[in-house]
């Protein structure tokens, strides 16, 4: 099998945001708690955060954090999360069906955002609740004092304001399962009140109105068009979500998802562009992919799960390798998408649907850890067009499926270009890079993640990623062999 993969440096598609690389955390099953949050257990500091945790989350180096949920929000009392721990409500969790005890809310998550290097993005129950509530967090956590809110705020420990700027409205509004769904007229019309209201406390927000919750929804694309004819002016982003499965187990047509992937960013923005030509708006629309995943392994196990415990195992999936090639080229589409997909967040983080998975006595990082870190740690800079060629296959969905993913990224602060490429085959292929215009100087490094059983899982963390030694660098290109069914990342030092 062959794949060529030619950089040119004048063809770029966008510098790539650093919010791409954010993760959501919800009150879901062990998320928070038992999770981040384990006060008593040895790995924990004085605010119960599990410093094992907060060194993974920084090994990943995750921007936004968004935060309560997810369909938590829909039915949350912000307010129930803050004062003293000993006085706050336990309640019923009705989206998860579990009991929420509230030792964790908005202020311990703003200190554990501080501990790991991250930023909130903070969602508003527009489910349960509405205008009012929104308007009352932001107040709390953005206006500086001498007001209701404020000051509360202040007595609550937290002497300045949190400046929290990203805000999502709602959360899978378009969804029947959601508390509190509402059809796409009655959405669009409270979103926009929302956001005008918050705005008249804190005029400096960067706002995300909900989109639809995945490609097969009904509604789906007319919720957009509608949603967007009410709230166009007042936001800076349209969320979508994304979650894949291999149910039928079929590797070749789950790995070929990435092209529905791909089929269903552009649509939004198709959808988008069609609303801003409608209204005469000279304001382009960006993406909040703020939910994907692979999700699927825990379906069965969460029927099963009895209702109001505390912090039940929900949603565990433990990942495989094909997982992580699902993962890894999800990252490489959406790093297509760098000109629009501005936010984007693996759901979740932590034990639910997640990279970091914990226990009593310490955490394991699942097989999907490993793309993601790479591409969070190297994928910083302008993202290239991908010229490639490569063989293609067709599976049960879809046709011409290339083996070959791949994307370069320049990162001019570095003089380097780190190219991405996954084999979805199951022969070896023989893979070349050509540089246009730079002057390739060496390689800093070449890794392969590769050589396990596609059903393999963690547990017992023997997955790492290991160096390729057999590349050559002559004549501006780079040659080597991609390992059947392989994650590959090579750093070439350029002059430009
Ligand atoms: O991430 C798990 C759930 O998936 C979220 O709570 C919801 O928004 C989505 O359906």
């Amino acid at each position: 099998m062959q794949g060529k993969l030619t950089v040119d440096p004048t063809n770029q598609i966008s510098k790539i945001d650093d919010r791409v690389f954010s993760a959501l955390i919800e009150h879901l099953g062990r998320g928070v708690y038992d999770g981040l949050y384990n006060p008593g257990n040895p790995l924990s500091d004085d605010n119960g955060f599990r410093q094992d945790v907060v060194k993974a989350v920084k090994d990943l180096n995750i921007d936004l954090i968004r935060y309560p949920g997810g369909n938590f929000v829909s039915g949350y009392n912000w307010e129930d999360g803050i004062g003293p721990k000993d006085q706050r409500p336990t309640r019923l969790d009705l989206a998860w069906r579990s009991i929420e005890t509230n030792q964790f809310g908005l202020h311990e998550f703003m200190k554990w955002t501080k501990q790991t290097g991250t930023r909130p993005d903070m969602a508003v129950n527009l489910g349960s609740r509405g205008i009012d509530a929104a308007r009352n967090l932001v107040e709390y956590c953005n206006y500086p004092g001498g007001t209701y809110w404020s000051d509360l705020r202040k007595q609550n420990g937290a002497a300045e304001p949190f400046n929290i700027k990203t805000w999502c409205l709602g959360n899978e509004m378009d969804g029947d399962w959601q508390i509190g769904h509402k059809d796409a007229e009655e959405y669009g019309k409270l979103a926009h009140e929302t956001a005008k209201v918050m705005r008249l406390v804190d005029p400096d927000l960067d706002l995300v109105v909900s989109g639809s919750s995945t490609r097969e929804m009904a509604t789906f694309g007319s919720w957009e068009e509608t949603v967007l004819d009410h709230t166009y002016d007042d936001v800076q982003y349209l969320s979508l979500h994304r979650y894949y499965d291999n149910e039928e187990n079929d590797l070749h047509n789950f790995l070929a998802k990435s092209v529905d992937f791909d089929e269903f960013i552009s649509g939004i923005v198709a959808v988008c562009d069609a609303v801003k030509a409608r209204k005469h708006s000279d304001k382009t629309l960006n993406l909040a992919l703020d939910e994907w995943n692979v999700w699927y392994h825990s379906h069965k196990q969460d029927d099963e799960t009895a209702p109001w415990q505390n912090a039940p195992h929900l949603l565990e999936d433990h990942y495989n390798f094909e997982d992580a090639l699902m993962v890894g080229t999800m990252l490489i589409t959406l790093l297509k998408h760098a000109d629009r997909v501005k936010i984007a967040c693996l759901a979740q983080l932590v034990n639910v649907i997640a990279p970091i998975m914990t226990d009593d006595t310490g955490i394991w990082l699942q097989s999907i850890f490993f793309p993601f870190m790479q591409v969070s740690k190297y994928g910083r800079g302008i993202a290239l067009a991908p010229k490639q060629t490569a063989d293609t296959y067709n599976s049960k969905d879809f046709t011409d499926v290339p083996y070959l993913d791949s994307l370069a990224v320049y990162n001019p602060e570095h003089h380097e270009v780190v190219v991405f490429a996954e084999n979805k085959g199951e022969d070896a292929m023989d893979f070349s890079t050509e540089l246009r215009e730079f002057t390739a100087q060496s390689v800093i490094e070449a890794t392969q993640f590769a050589g396990y059983d596609i059903k393999q899982t963690n547990e017992d963390q023997t997955m790492a990623i290991k160096s390729n030694d057999h590349v050559t660098l002559t004549d501006n290109t780079l040659q080597t062999t991609l390992q059947p069914l392989s994650w590959n990342m090579f750093r070439i030092q350029v002059t430009e």
